[in-house]
């Protein structure tokens, strides 16, 4: 059988068989990279640049109170402004319908992806009292690896984790199905596949953006989830007071009401300085599409300095790109018998042209059937296994994270180009 060789300057590891000479010739070669998080540290350099322009300034003795909206009984945690920002951000990028939608502020996407889970399991039972059964909740291999590992976590009486949705088709009854688009972990575009009518579907739309993939239509779904650590990047501010958010959107007012009774018990809200930080990195990225000169028809004599850098989505969708033209480099140069999925181009509505998708992951697969999370190991990667992501995946896969520092990309792309096949 073939196999990998793993050849550097003073490293030769075979990847199928044991490692042979593994002196390292620098300190890089003995630096393991984690690329198994989604960790989206690409955007760091590109929120630097306007550090000034979207800081938050919060005084000790700002936002005392519980209340911040206390016109709405329901939802007086939530910050007016904070609603009117993510309706302003998916109206502007096009890649959402949000007027007229409950919006839900939460704490990251297990607290919303649970909650939805809850309130729709407890709106089905009302109206269909299954005998009794916890409702099935399945999503399409190769799914996110999360839902399954968080469900089954919860050990609900409403609602159990029954894996793949291709293998939910046949039977009867409620159920719920996740449709992950662009997929995590494969960045295909995906749409439900049991389509039966006592179905409720949640869309998680968590890389929906242009810097992902062609925006071709507004999403318009009962359930969807977006997350600012996939929009903007700001991922990491969820320790001690909350300051990234993941949002729901309900059209149905009887589940929404449910969310937020969820939301009120389990988290006793979400924290206003991170709506804070939310609604001042959204605006952001609304004002430079809405009001910079560049995108205006007639231009002001003088362009604030706001507007200096480059849009977001044009930002993220540039540094992808590079970054998947050079993986594809690595791969067709050095290592014929990795494969990369194909992406077709689509006209984005948003950019206005044809874009390719560049997903937020890249879903590797060893074609020579080495364990591919073994022969990452060796290359001192720490990648997420084909596995992870359902039963019948094989773990020929590996997921690796395309959004993190260039560093690790670098160091990624340096070591698999040192991959090579031998009989
Ligand atoms: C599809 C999908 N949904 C949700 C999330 C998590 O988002 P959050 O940072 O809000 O927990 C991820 C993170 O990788 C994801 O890939």
């Amino acid at each position: 059988m073939e196999s990998l060789l793993h050849d550097s300057k003073k490293t030769l590891v075979t990847i199928n068989g044991i490692m042979k000479d593994h002196n390292s010739s620098s300190e890089n070669n003995n630096v393991v990279i984690n690329l198994d998080h989604g960790d989206p540290k690409m955007f760091y350099s590109y929120w630097k640049k306007v550090d000034n322009e979207c800081s938050v300034t919060i005084k000790a003795s700002d936002l005392i109170s519980y209340f911040v909206n206390p016109k709405e009984a329901d939802f007086f945690y939530q910050m007016p402004g904070f609603n009117d920002a993510i309706r302003r951000v998916h109206r502007v990028i096009g890649n959402a319908v949000a007027e007229d939608r409950y919006i839900i502020g939460g704490t990251g996407s297990s607290q919303l992806f649970i909650t939805a889970l809850r309130a729709l399991a407890l709106s089905i039972k009302e109206t269909n009292s299954n005998g009794g059964k916890r409702i099935p909740v399945v999503c399409a291999e190769p799914y996110y690896s999360y839902y399954g590992e968080a469900i089954e976590q919860e050990r609900s009486k409403l609602f159990e984790w029954q894996g793949d949705a291709n293998t939910f088709q046949e039977k009867s009854g409620p159920y719920v199905e996740v449709v992950t688009s662009p997929n995590n972990p494969d960045g295909t575009i995906r749409t439900p596949v049991v389509n039966r009518e006592e179905g409720v579907v949640i869309y998680d739309l968590a890389y929906y953006w242009p810097h992902y993939t062609p925006i071709t239509s507004p999403a318009d779904y009962d359930v969807m989830l977006f997350t600012m650590s996939k929009t903007s990047g700001h991922a990491g501010s969820r320790v001690g007071v909350t300051t990234y958010y993941r949002w729901a959107i309900i059209r149905d007012q009887d589940t929404a009401k449910k969310m937020k009774k969820q939301i009120l018990l389990t988290s006793i809200r979400s924290s206003h300085e991170g709506q804070l930080r939310a609604t001042k990195i959204l605006n952001f990225i609304a004002d430079k599409y809405e009001h910079d000169p560049y995108y205006m028809v007639e231009k002001p004599s003088k362009v604030p300095k706001l507007f200096e850098v480059e849009g977001l989505f044009e930002y993220g969708h540039r540094v992808l790109g590079q970054r998947w033209e050079k993986l594809r480099a690595v791969v067709v140069q050095h290592t014929p018998r990795i494969r990369l999925p194909d992406f077709s181009p689509s006209f984005c509505n948003f950019m206005g042209k044809l874009t390719s998708p560049t997903p937020a992951f890249a879903w590797v697969e060893f074609e020579s059937g080495e364990d591919a999370e073994e022969v990452m190991r060796k290359l001192k990667f720490q990648g997420r296994n084909g596995s992870r992501f359902g039963i019948n995946v094989s773990r020929r896969y590996i997921r690796a994270n395309m959004m993190g520092d260039d560093s690790s990309f670098n160091l990624f792309l340096e070591r698999l180009s040192s991959l090579r096949i031998v009989d």
